[in-house]
């Protein structure tokens, strides 16, 4: 068997998706009330204050996310949709997860450059595995404004020191459709 022959059979045995599509902030209709310095990180943040969305916001953002989502996934409702917003003046936010939701999302309102970085799910086993050479430990995301970015609740990421940068986050969950327990829908997993 050639060289060439044996580099064909590589396999990619899992993947991390991400899912990107455009969206218009302003239609999502967001208002949040009660800032206050959240996580380890202090970053100014309503994820413990007020955050309510329009009706028309609320289904729009939905719409957004399940018509990406449907591309490559059997899902069928989004369910327990939670949002609210980060504003980075000269501040971060440390390395964390949303682990409590299947999905999570980020839409930047105001960035300067890139400033998301997604560690790899097996980035402290690689690490202590000395293996950084030959695994990508990280990723930076390249962001830009009025673009929805949805990627696994599991992954690890952080935000870098930034000047001034003001996101929308949220975690959410999917559901199959019920005709999949009966057996009719066999779905695809995730
Ligand atoms: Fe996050």
């Amino acid at each position: 068997m050639s060289h060439i022959q044996k580099n064909k059979m590589k396999q990619i045995l899992f993947d991390v998706p991400l899912w990107k599509c455009p969206i218009d902030p302003t239609k999502i209709g967001l208002e949040s009330k009660n800032f206050k310095n959240c996580f380890d990180s202090k970053t100014l943040s309503s994820f413990a204050g007020i955050n309510n969305c329009t009706e028309e916001g609320h289904k729009y953002l939905i719409e957004t996310i399940m018509n990406e989502l449907k591309k490559d996934l059997k899902v069928w409702k989004l369910v327990n949709l939670r949002a609210w917003r980060n504003i980075y003046k000269d501040s971060f936010q440390d390395r964390h997860n949303h682990a409590g939701s299947h999905f999570t999302f980020i839409i930047y309102e105001k960035i300067l450059k890139p400033q998301t970085v997604f560690y790899h799910p097996a980035n402290d086993l690689i690490n202590a595995s000395e293996g950084g050479d030959y695994y990508k430990l990280s990723h930076e995301l390249e962001a830009d404004k009025d673009t929805i970015f949805i990627f696994p609740g599991y992954l690890d990421h952080m935000v870098r020191l930034t000047k001034e940068g003001m996101s929308i986050s949220g975690n959410f969950d999917v559901i199959p459709h019920p005709n999949r327990k009966l057996g009719l829908d066999t779905g695809a997993g995730f």
